[in-house]
């Protein structure tokens, strides 16, 4: 069974980039990346470090602000208007999950949408739904999932595509973005009846609520192409994901290890879009 290689796929996307941003130097544009973090929480830490080192991988500038969890709502949102007017600045990313005494959906939308990389906004997310033309700056783990399966030319039209996971960062996008490119969409989650009906039934199966082995052998089908988006720190200290990988991939036709699918897509897809956002900003082509 053919792994999905994320650690490959999102190198050759690195790499494209880093000539795309070597080349803007050039012409005197730096894409810049602002990171906002808020506490201490180890996973967020962990992605975070991960996100600099592909920003240094390809010559995209870096520059953190760090907050105690004391901070408010309101000096989150501030901070963000700084950042807005500020023409060096592309892309802007307030790492989640926030504390919970900040109402995280005021923050994001002080995000100016030309800015909003991570594709969190009304505005972009609400642009996503009209079709692919309009996925502008799409979130990024969604967005990661689809570019692993264009690499390695896996069919989505008409396909099941089952989703299991509903978040507004991964699930709900990711179902757009397969109706987008015509599969049939199926999004299960934590209300569902019964889980194992629909993943039996899917060509596609993308799973990502952190649950660990949540989805066993007996809930896909021969020949499934299994995504896992699911990232799970285990007492040990090693990550799994939301599938039983060892047996499942005896099944599965292509199948995404964790660490080393979709983790690294998630990072590559954020780059790509700081990119863009810099060259739309500065009218570049
Ligand atoms: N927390 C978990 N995933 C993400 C992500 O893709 N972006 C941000 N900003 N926070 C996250």
């Amino acid at each position: 069974m053919p792994i999905l290689d994320g650690r490959k796929v999102s190198k050759e996307i690195l790499l494209k980039l880093r000539a795309d941003v070597s080349r803007m130097e050039m012409d005197n544009i730096t894409p810049k990346l602002c990171v906002i973090m808020v506490g201490k929480n180890p996973a967020s830490l962990s992605y975070i470090r991960q996100k600099q080192k592909a920003c240094a991988f390809t010559g995209i500038a870096w520059e953190q602000f760090d907050y105690e969890t004391d901070v408010t709502t309101n000096e989150l949102i501030d901070k963000i208007q700084e950042l807005n007017e500020d023409d060096s600045v592309h892309g802007i990313l307030v790492q989640l999950p926030l504390p919970e005494h900040i109402f995280t959906p005021n923050v994001i939308r002080a995000i100016d949408p030309k800015k909003d990389v991570d594709g969190f906004t009304a505005y972009n997310l609400g642009k996503m739904f009209l079709s692919t033309d309009f996925e502008d700056l799409a979130p990024c783990t969604p967005l990661g999932v689809i570019r692993m399966l264009e690499f390695y030319n896996i069919p989505i039209k008409g396909q099941e595509a089952v989703i299991v996971g509903a978040s507004n960062i991964v699930g709900k996008p990711l179902s757009t973005m397969f109706l987008n490119r015509n599969a049939t969409v199926t999004t299960c989650h934590i209300h569902t009846k019964d889980l194992k009906y629909h993943t039996s039934r899917a060509d596609i199966l993308c799973v990502g609520v952190g649950k660990p082995d949540l989805i066993k052998e007996d809930m896909v089908k021969e020949g499934v192409v299994v995504v896992d988006i699911g990232v799970n720190r285990m007492p040990d200290g090693s990550l799994q994901g939301d599938t039983d990988f060892k047996k499942i991939n005896k099944k599965a036709s292509y199948i995404t290890p964790v660490p080393g699918g979709a983790g690294p897509m998630t990072v590559a897809c954020l780059m790509e879009n700081t990119v863009k956002a810099a060259k739309r900003i500065n009218n570049y082509k």
